[in-house]
């Protein structure tokens, strides 16, 4: 079983300790937040210790005291330069899902990878990930065809998504492809739409729930467990696995 830290108990973070502590390959040991109190509470409290770390020195003397074998980080930017060099020294797996990190944070996250294994990514759940997989992949296949991007979210959500644009960046197509729409309470709904001459094919994604980044959470531990150390993204964890499947499936 892997013993692991969840760092940031907020939003996300309360829904990614719920997965952690209902799969059994994991452990869930502590948590690390910057407060003592949770602000806004979506789910029960986990009955497993709550850390303040504020420095370098309270990193290192927790974990002297609560040994794991991997961090999850659905904190701030920031943390990641408080339990960086404790990831180095203990060749912690670390699996960061912080959206915002700076090119200096990668930079320092790169470096950590020379002596841990780090996995950094900006979207971190297992079904979009698959979608731009797969998008890229009939992308390469069928490169004549018209390809539009919709995605629709809750009223409030004032910019276009962000995992629209990724997706974009991955096929290749111009950000002016995309088409937001804004109704209701829609957590989150992503289609890749391809138009052939005489077919069409959607890639539709929909979001039910935050416990979707626990999920992708644990994937990435899994397949972190069975790595060397280096600097790992998730698009990268799921190639390793379809290459496996597709080896395998081309041996048999
Ligand atoms: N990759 C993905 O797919 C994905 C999905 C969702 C979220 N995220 C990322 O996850 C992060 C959290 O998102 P959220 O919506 O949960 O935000 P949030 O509700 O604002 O929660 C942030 C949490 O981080 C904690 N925190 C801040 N500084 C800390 C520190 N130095 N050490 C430990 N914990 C610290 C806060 O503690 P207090 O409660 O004490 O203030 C809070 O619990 C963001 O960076 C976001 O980009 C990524």
């Amino acid at each position: 079983m892997i013993k692991v830290g969840l760092v940031g108990f907020g939003k996300a973070g309360q829904a990614v300790a719920q997965v952690l502590q209902s799969d059994p390959r994991y452990e869930l040991c502590w948590i690390a937040r910057r407060t003592a109190a949770t602000s806004a509470k979506t789910a029960p409290e986990p009955d497993v210790p709550m850390a303040t770390l504020a420095t370098p020195d309270d990193w290192a003397q927790w974990l002297d005291a609560h040994p794991v074998d991997a961090l999850v980080d659905f904190s701030i930017p920031e943390s990641l330069h408080l339990y960086g060099e404790q990831v180095r020294a203990r060749s912690l797996m670390l699996v960061s899902a912080i959206s915002a990190y700076s090119e200096a944070d990668l930079t320092y996250a790169h470096s950590l990878a020379k002596d841990a294994r780090v996995l950094c990514s900006p979207n971190i759940t297992v079904g979009i990930n698959f979608l731009i997989m797969a998008a890229r992949l009939l992308r390469k296949i069928a490169p004549f065809a018209d390809v539009e991007i919709v995605e629709q979210h809750f009223k409030e959500k004032p910019e276009v998504s962000g995992t629209a644009r990724k997706i974009a960046q991955s096929i290749d197509v111009d950000e002016d492809r995309i088409t937001s729409l804004r109704l209701g309470g829609i957590v989150g709904h992503h289609e890749v739409i391809f138009g052939f001459p005489y077919q069409t094919v959607r890639l539709i994604h929909n979001s039910i729930e935050r416990r979707a980044f626990g999920t992708g959470a644990a994937f990435a531990l899994a397949e972190l467990a069975h790595c060397g150390n280096g600097f790992y993204t998730f698009d990268d964890m799921m190639m390793r696995m379809v290459q496996k499947e597709l080896l395998s499936a081309a041996d048999a």
